[in-house]
């Protein structure tokens, strides 16, 4: 009795048959095959397709997780999403968007170009996420900047696995040539702040924060920090200042899934015909994807979520993944609006 009380208290109440629809899901998505492992770095494109991990963290703390989820991988680009709720929550969001719009760019996350005003267009795409690492407080010295952005990635993660992948940084800035060209031309238009001397070192910083490691499980309870108002649920502490904790929610929701972000939040009630002719994924829940296969998703109050599949569709995001919110939102009814 006493069970079922506290039960009935629990965010998600009926946990045992929640579980068992999300094993169901996470069983079919296995069967998917879709998509391409990235192969731009050694470390990315040996890593093995069939690898399947969801996991999950209420904001009261329940956890459940399937399949590969111990195996250690790169958060690459869900990292933007977290480097900008640091920066905002440090030196204000108002700081950050003098340097870096809101808007979707409708262009390729890698692109090189400017919105109207000459910033990058969101926090997101590498332009403005190679800004925003560069307005990391600590400045002048690598290494204290790299500790204080860990550290809170620790918090954020309620002390789970935090690591970093040496041989991926190392590859990432071998690889680096557009990168270096979209900073180049950031500097000419003089999008970095002033005290940033070297395009090196900035570079640098982001492949840093690309090439840090995590478990699905380590960051599901990340992931759920943003969902609980930015105070981690297994620890109770406040690791993201609320307002850039809800800005990032809109950025993710808005600009999370790259160029296919419009179609993830959308949810047309229209014939079946239409839909099929547009694709339309229809999620509309706010995540962010990355090229090692890592997603997150967020319901706002409830929980987060932490998928990853190394395969990726033509537009950089999981199929697995993708598939999954798919269903996790017909089965739930978790869409926002
Ligand atoms: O900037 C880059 O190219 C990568 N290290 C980050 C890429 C990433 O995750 C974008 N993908 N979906």
């Amino acid at each position: 009795i006493v069970s079922r009380a506290l039960q009935t208290d629990m965010v998600i109440p009926n946990w045992i048959n929640f579980v068992e629809k999300i094993r169901n899901i996470y069983n079919e998505c296995k069967e998917i095959k879709d998509g391409q492992v990235a192969t731009y770095i050694p470390q990315l494109a040996r890593q093995s397709p069939h690898l399947w991990a969801v996991s999950l963290c209420t904001v009261d703390g329940q956890r459940a997780s399937f399949g590969d989820v111990k195996h250690n991988f790169c958060v690459q680009s869900v990292s933007k999403a977290f480097n900008y709720a640091i920066v905002a929550s440090d030196i204000g969001a108002d700081v950050v968007h003098s340097y870096v719009g809101q808007e979707p760019s409708g262009r390729l996350f890698n692109e090189i170009c400017l919105d109207s005003t000459n910033k990058p267009h969101n926090p997101m795409v590498n332009s403005g996420a190679i800004v925003i690492t560069s307005l990391i407080k600590n400045k002048t010295n690598m290494a204290d900047r790299f500790d204080f952005v860990l550290n809170q990635y620790r918090k954020i993660a309620g002390n789970e696995y935090i690591g970093f992948n040496n041989a991926t940084f190392l590859s990432e800035r071998a690889t680096a040539d557009r990168n270096y060209a979209l900073s180049y031309f950031m500097k000419e238009n003089r999008c970095f702040p002033k005290e940033t001397e070297s395009l090196t070192d900035a570079l640098d910083f982001y492949f840093q924060l690309c090439s840090v490691e995590v478990t699905c499980e380590s960051l599901a309870v990340m992931a759920s920090t943003l969902a609980n108002g930015g105070v981690c649920p297994i620890t109770n502490e406040t690791c993201i200042a609320p307002n850039p904790c809800r800005d990032v929610l809109s950025l993710m929701y808005s600009c999370g899934m790259y160029d296919a972000s419009g179609q993830f939040s959308f949810n047309v009630r229209i014939s079946n015909f239409l839909k099929k002719l547009f694709k339309k994924l229809q999620v509309g829940l706010p995540a962010k994807s990355g090229v090692s296969g890592a997603m997150i998703v967020v319901v706002p109050n409830v929980m987060g979520l932490c998928l990853f599949s190394p395969p990726l569709d033509t537009l950089g995001n999981s199929c697995r993944g993708v598939a999954f919110c798919k269903k996790l939102v017909s089965t739930f009814n978790f869409h926002n609006y």
